[in-house]
């Protein structure tokens, strides 16, 4: 199946205690994450990161947001994000769908 932008603006209500997804927004307890598909990891202006994600470099690919979001501690040791990660694979292809094409627009 491909993955579903719309089924993944869905599974992102589990993100939204910590995250802002529109463009512009605050950074809350996470970083806020408009356009975060191809950002620089750990790059958003006034967010304060842990070592962990500080640790890592490149941009948030759909591989590494994949890794990343099944499960944030095994990917960075350390991390601040405190969820426990997307256990289905398709619920993490759409959220990573979702925030792509939010990207875009
Ligand atoms: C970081 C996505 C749920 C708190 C991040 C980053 C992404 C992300 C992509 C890295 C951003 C960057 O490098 O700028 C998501 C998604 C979620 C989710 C898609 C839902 C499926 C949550 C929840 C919380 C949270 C529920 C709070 C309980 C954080 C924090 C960071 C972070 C504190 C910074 C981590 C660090 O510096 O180690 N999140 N997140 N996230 N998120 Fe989430």
């Amino acid at each position: 199946a491909k993955a579903d932008p719309a089924k993944g603006a869905d599974v992102f209500k589990k993100c939204t205690a910590c995250h802002s997804d529109q463009k512009g927004g605050p950074n809350q307890i996470g970083p806020q994450l408009w356009g975060v598909v191809g950002r620089p990891v750990a790059s958003e202006p006034g967010f304060s990161y842990s070592d962990a994600l500080k640790g890592k470099s490149g941009p948030w690919t759909f591989d590494e947001l994949f890794a990343w979001l099944k499960s944030p501690k095994a990917y960075a040791p350390g991390t601040k994000m405190t969820f426990a990660g997307l256990s289905k694979p398709e619920d993490r292809a759409d959220v990573i769908a979702y925030l792509n094409k939010q990207g875009d627009s």
